[in-house]
């Protein structure tokens, strides 16, 4: 019964499903935003264009990843299972879903929905998980299917949305409507590259064994990832503790200069870096950065700062790319989520006493120029700075930081628990002599921004 009920749904539904196209987070506000923008240029159609291939790109785009993903790591056959014809016991949704990975109800048939709502799927079986890839449903998870069988799995990639998009858990929890640019900070993304049959890419690049690397992978967590690890072969913090950092927020980064916790470059750097690099896309990336073998031994000896590939399938879409990220504003705190008249209280600390100011400058609440500062300055150890070319941290744009954020803690490794943790640290390192209700009244205008 619950076998059938899932055919049936997507005998139904698999022609359906090209047609859906999921609603855009604050797509067609920005849309129209865009097109007053530009209005008696001629530019509408460019603008609404650009808006709509940067949100395929950043949705599904896997610029040939591919190759990495299902070529190197066979990560598909552990999808797949042996009863499939992968290996081991294979992912089911119900497995998919403990690692964080996310569902996006907009890409399902109705019906489809309909049965998981009533407990009619089987989330517990690898072909459901399997089934839901073929729909596109699977956040930042892409399948390549057939061609002999158009039910076989033949490989898999990831795309930016993997990492930078979740759900809103309106269906069930890890199922949804997707919401673009919000981290997720459910996703395990060490324990999900450890399921991969195959892993001796990454064990040359970095020159050790397979224990060695699952290690890493498991010292990862929940929300983390270490986008530096494949550059400086470091793992670990001299205080032993994961050296990998918190998914940030990509959405609200419009106006902000530098990006990622450290401040490599600019959103299209990063997003070359990321898809070449990280995503292990085909295109191409130069830094000449890497090539110092002292900061950077791994990446230096791979050429990572002088990556070719034909065709480049990552350059072309960096203008849509970046083009869609800009127009992910932060989302708005609900009126019920912070003490408004504390929030006012905190709002006039935060531009006064505390001086919280001088560094998140309203209103993209980070410095216009050069938003860099050591560790020194805010009171923590350089260790994650040191493994970037600048040596500092970048002053976080706060918006949307208590809507969405909560998750995993605060700063770049999520060592502070809660932003009343935040506070308190600024407190002391800063000696700003805050009382403790002063502190709340802070904390109360961060959650509602
Ligand atoms: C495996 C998870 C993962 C994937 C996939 C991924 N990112 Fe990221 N992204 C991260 C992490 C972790 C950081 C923080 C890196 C750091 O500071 O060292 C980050 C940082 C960023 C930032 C900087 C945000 C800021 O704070 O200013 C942007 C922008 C970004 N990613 C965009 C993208 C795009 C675009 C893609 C697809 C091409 C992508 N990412 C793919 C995990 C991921
Ligand atoms: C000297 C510049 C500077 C000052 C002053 C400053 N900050 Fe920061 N702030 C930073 C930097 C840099 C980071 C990034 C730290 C990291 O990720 O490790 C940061 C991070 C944060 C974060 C964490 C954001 C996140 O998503 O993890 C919060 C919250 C914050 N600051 C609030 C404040 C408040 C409140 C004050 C005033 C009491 C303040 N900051 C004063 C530079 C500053």
């Amino acid at each position: 019964m619950k076998r059938r009920s899932l055919s049936v749904a997507f005998a139904v539904s698999l022609c359906a499903i090209a047609a859906l196209v999921g609603p855009a987070v604050h797509g067609s506000a920005v849309v129209a935003q865009i097109a007053d923008t530009v209005s008696g240029t001629g530019a509408e159609p460019d603008a609404t264009a650009l808006f709509n291939d940067g949100r395929a790109i950043f949705r599904d785009d896997t610029f040939g990843d591919e190759a990495f993903w299902g070529g190197a790591l066979k990560l598909h056959q552990a999808i797949e299972g042996s009863a499939l014809g992968g290996v081991g016991g294979g992912v089911s949704p119900k497995t998919a879903l403990s690692v964080g990975l996310k569902v996006d109800v907009d890409r399902l048939p109705a019906q489809l929905v309909a049965a998981i709502k009533a407990g009619n799927v089987d989330l517990n079986t690898p072909a459901t998980t399997v089934a839901l890839l073929k729909a596109k449903a699977v956040v930042g998870v892409v399948g390549s299917f057939g061609p002999a069988n158009d039910k076989e799995l033949t490989s898999v990639g990831i795309s930016c949305a993997l990492c930078h998009s979740t759900v809103d858990n309106s269906v069930a929890p890890g199922i949804g409507h997707r919401l673009d640019g919000w981290p997720n900070r459910d996703l395990n993304v060490g324990a999900i590259i450890d399921l991969a049959p195959d892993l001796s890419v990454v064990q040359s690049l970095l020159g050790v064994n397979r224990p060695t690397i699952d290690k890493v992978l498991k010292s990862w967590g929940p929300g983390k990832f270490d986008a530096e690890l494949f550059l400086d072969g470091k793992a670990f913090r001299p205080d032993g503790k994961s050296a990998a950092t918190l998914i940030p927020a990509a959405y609200g980064l419009a106006g902000v200069n530098l990006h990622t916790y450290t401040g490599w470059g600019s959103v299209p750097y990063w997003n070359a870096f990321v898809a070449v690099l990280e995503m292990h896309g085909q295109g191409d990336f130069t830094d000449t950065r890497l090539d110092n073998a002292k900061q950077f031994p791994v990446a230096a000896k791979a050429h990572f700062g002088h990556v070719r590939h034909s065709p480049d399938l990552v350059t072309p879409k960096l203008a849509a790319l970046h083009y869609y990220q800009m127009s992910l504003s932060a989302p708005t705190a609900p009126p019920a989520s912070f003490d408004a008249a504390a929030a006012a209280r905190g709002q006039a600390l935060f531009a006064g006493r505390a001086n919280c100011i001088s560094c998140h400058q309203a209103t993209r609440f980070t410095e216009g120029g050069w938003n860099m500062h050591t560790g020194a300055e805010i009171g923590i150890d350089n260790f994650q700075a040191d493994r970037s070319p600048d040596h500092r941290y970048r002053t976080t744009p706060l918006r949307g930081i208590g809507a969405s954020r909560m998750k995993g803690g605060f700063y770049h490794d999520g060592r502070y628990a809660t932003l009343n943790d935040v506070v308190a640290h600024y407190n002391m390192t800063l000696k700003l002599g805050l009382a403790t209700a002063d502190q709340n009244d802070l904390v109360q205008y961060l959650k509602s921004l």
